[in-house]
Protein backbone atom coordinates (compact mmCIF):
# COMPACT_ATOMS: atom_id res chain seq x y z
CA UNK A 1 0.00 0.00 0.00
CA UNK A 2 1.34 3.25 -0.95
CA UNK A 3 1.95 5.56 1.93
CA UNK A 4 1.24 9.27 0.91
CA UNK A 5 2.93 12.29 3.68
CA UNK A 6 0.41 14.73 4.29
CA UNK A 7 1.24 18.39 5.77
CA UNK A 8 -0.77 19.14 8.77
CA UNK A 9 -2.35 22.70 9.04
CA UNK A 10 -3.17 25.40 6.39
CA UNK A 11 -2.15 23.62 3.69
CA UNK A 12 -3.61 19.91 4.38
CA UNK A 13 -7.03 20.30 3.76
CA UNK A 14 -6.49 21.47 0.11
CA UNK A 15 -4.14 18.44 -0.44
CA UNK A 16 -5.95 15.71 0.52
CA UNK A 17 -9.03 17.55 -1.41
CA UNK A 18 -6.59 16.87 -4.61
CA UNK A 19 -6.14 13.11 -3.61
CA UNK A 20 -9.47 12.70 -2.91
CA UNK A 21 -10.30 14.10 -6.04
CA UNK A 22 -8.48 11.52 -7.96
CA UNK A 23 -9.85 8.60 -6.34
CA UNK A 24 -8.31 7.99 -2.96
CA UNK A 25 -11.18 9.28 -0.67
CA UNK A 26 -11.45 8.04 3.25
CA UNK A 27 -14.26 9.26 5.17
CA UNK A 28 -12.13 8.59 8.24
CA UNK A 29 -9.96 11.23 7.87
CA UNK A 30 -12.54 13.80 7.47
CA UNK A 31 -13.58 13.28 10.86
CA UNK A 32 -12.75 15.11 13.94
CA UNK A 33 -10.12 12.67 15.24
CA UNK A 34 -6.56 12.57 16.60
CA UNK A 35 -5.62 9.91 14.78
CA UNK A 36 -2.48 9.76 12.50
CA UNK A 37 -2.56 7.08 10.19
CA UNK A 38 -5.19 6.70 7.53
CA UNK A 39 -6.44 3.84 5.18
CA UNK A 40 -8.14 5.55 2.01
CA UNK A 41 -11.66 3.62 1.51
CA UNK A 42 -10.07 1.44 -1.17
CA UNK A 43 -7.55 0.64 0.44
CA UNK A 44 -4.87 1.38 -1.91
CA UNK A 45 -3.04 4.04 0.04
CA UNK A 46 -2.82 5.32 3.27
CA UNK A 47 -2.40 8.89 4.33
CA UNK A 48 -0.01 9.98 6.96
CA UNK A 49 -0.73 13.49 9.03
CA UNK A 50 2.88 15.01 9.85
CA UNK A 51 4.29 18.60 10.63
CA UNK A 52 4.89 20.24 7.50
CA UNK A 53 8.45 20.81 7.95
CA UNK A 54 8.39 17.12 8.85
CA UNK A 55 7.14 15.58 5.64
CA UNK A 56 11.07 15.53 3.82
CA UNK A 57 11.99 13.32 6.91
CA UNK A 58 9.52 10.59 6.76
CA UNK A 59 9.96 10.82 2.42
CA UNK A 60 13.25 10.80 2.20
CA UNK A 61 13.99 7.97 5.13
CA UNK A 62 11.28 5.81 2.89
CA UNK A 63 8.70 5.84 5.87
CA UNK A 64 6.49 7.63 3.32
CA UNK A 65 6.72 6.85 -0.34
CA UNK A 66 5.15 10.33 -1.17
CA UNK A 67 4.51 13.06 0.33
CA UNK A 68 3.64 17.08 0.17
CA UNK A 69 5.98 19.65 0.69
CA UNK A 70 6.29 23.20 0.18
CA UNK A 71 9.15 24.85 -1.90
CA UNK A 72 10.14 26.89 0.94
CA UNK A 73 11.16 23.59 2.87
CA UNK A 74 13.03 22.20 0.25
CA UNK A 75 15.08 24.76 0.03
CA UNK A 76 15.92 25.17 3.13
CA UNK A 77 16.49 21.24 3.99
CA UNK A 78 17.21 20.01 0.62
CA UNK A 79 16.02 16.34 1.01
CA UNK A 80 17.43 13.43 -0.99
CA UNK A 81 14.23 12.97 -2.69
CA UNK A 82 12.91 13.25 -6.23
CA UNK A 83 10.72 16.33 -6.45
CA UNK A 84 7.97 15.36 -8.60
CA UNK A 85 5.27 17.72 -9.51
CA UNK A 86 4.20 21.50 -8.93
CA UNK A 87 0.82 21.42 -7.33
CA UNK A 88 0.22 24.47 -7.72
CA UNK A 89 -1.23 25.46 -4.43
CA UNK A 90 0.27 27.00 -1.18
CA UNK A 91 1.53 29.72 -3.05
CA UNK A 92 3.69 32.25 -1.19
CA UNK A 93 6.70 34.48 -1.34
CA UNK A 94 9.98 34.33 0.94
CA UNK A 95 10.42 37.28 1.71
CA UNK A 96 12.75 39.68 3.73
CA UNK A 97 10.32 41.99 6.15
CA UNK A 98 11.30 44.35 8.89
CA UNK A 99 9.42 47.35 10.66
CA UNK A 100 7.96 49.84 8.38
CA UNK A 101 10.72 52.35 7.67
CA UNK A 102 13.38 50.17 9.38
CA UNK A 103 16.94 52.20 7.90
CA UNK A 104 20.02 48.96 7.60
CA UNK A 105 23.35 50.09 9.44
CA UNK A 106 25.94 48.63 6.97
CA UNK A 107 28.29 48.51 9.61
CA UNK A 108 26.68 46.73 12.19
CA UNK A 109 25.63 42.50 11.31
CA UNK A 110 22.19 42.67 10.20
CA UNK A 111 20.06 40.43 13.03
CA UNK A 112 17.48 38.37 11.40
CA UNK A 113 14.90 36.34 12.54
CA UNK A 114 14.20 33.59 10.37
CA UNK A 115 13.13 29.71 10.28
CA UNK A 116 14.81 29.36 7.30
CA UNK A 117 18.42 29.49 8.02
CA UNK A 118 20.09 27.95 5.43
CA UNK A 119 18.02 30.33 2.82
CA UNK A 120 18.59 33.37 4.34
CA UNK A 121 22.36 33.29 5.01
CA UNK A 122 22.44 31.85 1.38
CA UNK A 123 20.82 35.02 0.49
CA UNK A 124 22.98 37.30 2.59
CA UNK A 125 26.23 35.84 1.65
CA UNK A 126 25.31 36.54 -2.29
CA UNK A 127 24.93 40.10 -0.89
CA UNK A 128 28.46 39.75 1.09
CA UNK A 129 26.04 40.91 4.03
CA UNK A 130 27.04 40.01 7.52
CA UNK A 131 24.43 38.86 9.43
CA UNK A 132 23.48 37.16 12.70
CA UNK A 133 20.85 34.58 12.25
CA UNK A 134 18.23 34.36 15.19
CA UNK A 135 16.24 30.83 14.61
CA UNK A 136 12.75 30.74 15.61
CA UNK A 137 10.37 28.32 15.13
CA UNK A 138 6.94 30.02 14.59
CA UNK A 139 5.37 33.55 15.33
CA UNK A 140 8.56 34.93 13.70
CA UNK A 141 7.13 38.51 13.09
CA UNK A 142 7.42 38.95 17.18
CA UNK A 143 11.22 39.55 16.76
CA UNK A 144 11.19 42.81 15.17
CA UNK A 145 8.24 43.91 16.88
CA UNK A 146 10.34 43.29 20.40
CA UNK A 147 13.43 44.61 18.76
CA UNK A 148 15.13 41.09 18.88
CA UNK A 149 16.14 41.23 14.98
CA UNK A 150 16.09 43.86 12.44
CA UNK A 151 13.86 41.59 9.82
CA UNK A 152 12.63 38.33 9.24
CA UNK A 153 12.83 36.13 6.17
CA UNK A 154 10.21 34.35 6.46
CA UNK A 155 7.14 33.32 3.99
CA UNK A 156 4.88 35.80 2.90
CA UNK A 157 1.19 34.75 1.41
CA UNK A 158 -1.81 37.30 1.95
CA UNK A 159 0.87 39.92 3.62
CA UNK A 160 -1.93 39.93 6.19
CA UNK A 161 0.54 39.34 9.23
CA UNK A 162 3.16 41.63 8.34
CA UNK A 163 0.25 44.41 7.72
CA UNK A 164 -1.49 43.59 11.74
CA UNK A 165 1.91 43.87 12.86
CA UNK A 166 3.08 46.91 11.03
CA UNK A 167 5.75 44.84 9.07
CA UNK A 168 6.72 45.42 5.24
CA UNK A 169 8.55 43.47 2.75
CA UNK A 170 11.59 44.87 1.81
CA UNK A 171 13.00 42.15 -0.79
CA UNK A 172 11.67 39.14 -2.28
CA UNK A 173 13.98 36.18 -1.67
CA UNK A 174 11.92 33.44 -3.96
CA UNK A 175 8.58 31.98 -4.93
CA UNK A 176 7.49 28.90 -3.32
CA UNK A 177 4.38 26.58 -3.64
CA UNK A 178 3.85 22.76 -2.52
CA UNK A 179 5.44 20.11 -4.67
CA UNK A 180 4.95 16.46 -4.91
CA UNK A 181 7.63 14.72 -3.92
CA UNK A 182 9.11 10.73 -4.08
CA UNK A 183 11.51 8.55 -2.03
CA UNK A 184 13.53 7.77 -4.70
CA UNK A 185 13.79 4.13 -3.68
CA UNK A 186 10.04 3.67 -4.09
CA UNK A 187 10.06 5.68 -7.40
CA UNK A 188 13.06 3.55 -8.70
CA UNK A 189 11.74 0.22 -7.82
CA UNK A 190 8.06 0.74 -8.41
CA UNK A 191 7.17 4.00 -9.55
CA UNK A 192 4.01 3.48 -11.65
CA UNK A 193 1.73 3.76 -8.97
CA UNK A 194 3.44 7.07 -8.19
CA UNK A 195 3.87 8.39 -11.71
CA UNK A 196 0.15 7.58 -12.36
CA UNK A 197 -0.63 9.79 -9.35
CA UNK A 198 1.28 12.79 -10.36
CA UNK A 199 -0.30 12.24 -14.07
CA UNK A 200 -3.61 12.37 -12.20
CA UNK A 201 -3.03 15.67 -10.02
CA UNK A 202 -1.02 17.26 -12.74
CA UNK A 203 -4.78 17.34 -14.91
CA UNK A 204 -6.54 18.22 -11.89
C1 LIG B 1 3.36 31.70 8.19
C2 LIG B 1 4.48 32.71 8.14
C3 LIG B 1 3.78 33.99 8.48
C4 LIG B 1 2.40 33.81 7.91
C5 LIG B 1 2.28 34.51 6.58
O1 LIG B 1 3.18 31.32 9.51
O2 LIG B 1 5.52 32.37 9.04
O3 LIG B 1 3.71 34.17 9.88
O4 LIG B 1 2.23 32.40 7.68
O5 LIG B 1 0.98 34.41 6.05
P1 LIG B 1 0.16 35.69 5.58
O6 LIG B 1 1.06 36.47 4.68
O7 LIG B 1 -1.01 35.10 4.83
O8 LIG B 1 -0.26 36.45 6.79
P2 LIG B 1 2.23 30.12 9.92
O9 LIG B 1 0.81 30.54 9.91
O10 LIG B 1 2.56 28.94 9.07
O11 LIG B 1 2.61 29.85 11.42
P3 LIG B 1 3.94 30.04 12.28
O12 LIG B 1 4.02 31.47 12.64
O13 LIG B 1 3.71 29.16 13.47
O14 LIG B 1 5.11 29.57 11.45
Amino acid sequence: MLKIALPKGRMGDKVYAMFESIGYPCREIKEDNRKLVFRSDNGEVSYVLVKPSDVTVYVERGAADIGVVGKDVMLETRPDVYEILDLNIGKCRIAVAGKVGFKDDPSLALRVATKYPHIAKKYYDSLGRKIDIIELHGSIELAPILDMSDVIVDIVETGATLKENDLCVYSVIGESSARLIANKSAYNLGGDMIRSIAAKLEAL
